[in-house]
């Protein structure tokens, strides 16, 4: 997905119906404007993601992976011989790896993904370090209907969604697509999450604000992206990036706040900016564990065991379907 519209360019005049363009023009359009977070991911979003992920702030990744590390044993104790391994926006597969040393008699190995590249660069680098095991890459959006490849059908599934991701879903959301994936993995089906969990903010705030400005980078280059690939004319110097915690909704917040009063030209529409207004790009919503096995249970799903680290930041669930 690197152009995020194929055939636009800035005087295509058909391009603002294409669907993304669509998404992008009523986020913009609303009282408190938006864009959407499928934007962040294009080659280079996901460099800088990855960036991320081994910053000192951003305690989630690491904390997840020893954690993954400690619980791998059990999790293969329950993973039936020629089960599939389903992995719902794998990106680079990294912390995968710790699952797959633990699990030697998966069938295959499913990543799904939005990035082409992140699929090709994991599936190359697992070839290498598990030879014997089968990859199936997809490339497509996880929430969407998954179909495994006629061979793998009757397989015993086991899903895995590291990294918090359902936290960038609102609760509703995040409750239709645990219900989804509970449907897509089938009633054998078991589901490994990472679930982010509230903490002091001195630990949460500059996980998502760093000192190196690596988030700030990330969160802008929805910005740059729109400007190359459908004509916008941001300044992107007259935005900075911003990372607030809602109490009440229990989410961190990522917004892009305008420097100064301004507009912007996209696809022929003109969007005014007041000085301070935000343009909000992502959510990260914090669980207690109580609060997340509710929500699991709500979508149709079984807790069974819950793993976390010393610090309580980061906690890995284990859900079922059958019990
Ligand atoms: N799933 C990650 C999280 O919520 C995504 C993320 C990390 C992110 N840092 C970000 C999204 C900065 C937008 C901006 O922790």
């Amino acid at each position: 997905m690197s152009q995020i519209a194929e055939k636009q360019t800035p005087d295509a005049p058909g391009s603002a119906k294409d669907p993304a363009a669509r998404v992008i023009l009523a986020g913009l359009s609303q009282s408190r404007k938006t864009l959407p977070c499928f934007l962040f991911y294009d080659v280079h979003g996901s460099e800088l993601f990855e960036e991320i992920t081994r910053l000192p702030e951003y305690y989630p990744t690491r904390t997840e992976a020893a954690i993954i590390e400690a619980a791998a044993k059990d999790i293969a104790l329950h993973t039936p011989p020629g089960s599939v391994l389903v992995e719902f926006g794998s990106g680079s597969s990294r912390k995968t790896e710790i699952l797959l040393s633990a699990l030697p008699s998966l069938s295959a190995y499913v990543p799904i993904d939005v990035s082409r590249s992140a699929l090709d660069e994991a599936s190359a680098r697992l070839a290498v370090r598990f030879p014997s095991l089968r990859v199936f890459p997809t490339l497509g959006d996880f929430a969407e209907h998954l179909s495994l490849p006629q061979a793998l059908s009757k397989r015993p599934r086991l899903g895995f969604f590291p990294g918090s991701t359902i936290g960038n879903f609102a609760p509703a959301d995040a409750c239709d697509l645990l219900s989804h994936m509970a449907e897509n993995l089938g009633p054998s089906g078991r589901l490994v999450i990472g679930v982010d969990l509230r903490k002091d903010l001195s630990i949460l705030l500059p996980a998502y604000n760093d000192a190196d400005g690596v988030t700030a980078d990330f969160n802008l280059n929805i910005l740059v992206r729109l400007n190359r690939e459908m004509g916008a004319d941001f300044n992107v110097d007259d935005f900075a990036h911003r990372a607030v915690f809602n109490r009440e909704e229990s989410r961190i917040e990522m917004h892009l706040v305008s420097l100064k009063a301004q507009s912007v030209e996209l696809l022929g529409h003109s969007f005014a900016f007041a000085e301070g207004e935000s343009i909000h790009t992502e959510n990260s919503y914090k669980y207690s564990i109580p609060q997340f096995k509710e929500l699991a249970r709500r979508a149709g799903w079984f807790p069974r065991e819950v793993w976390t680290d010393p610090k309580s930041l980061f906690s890995l669930h284990e859900l079922t379907i059958a019990h």
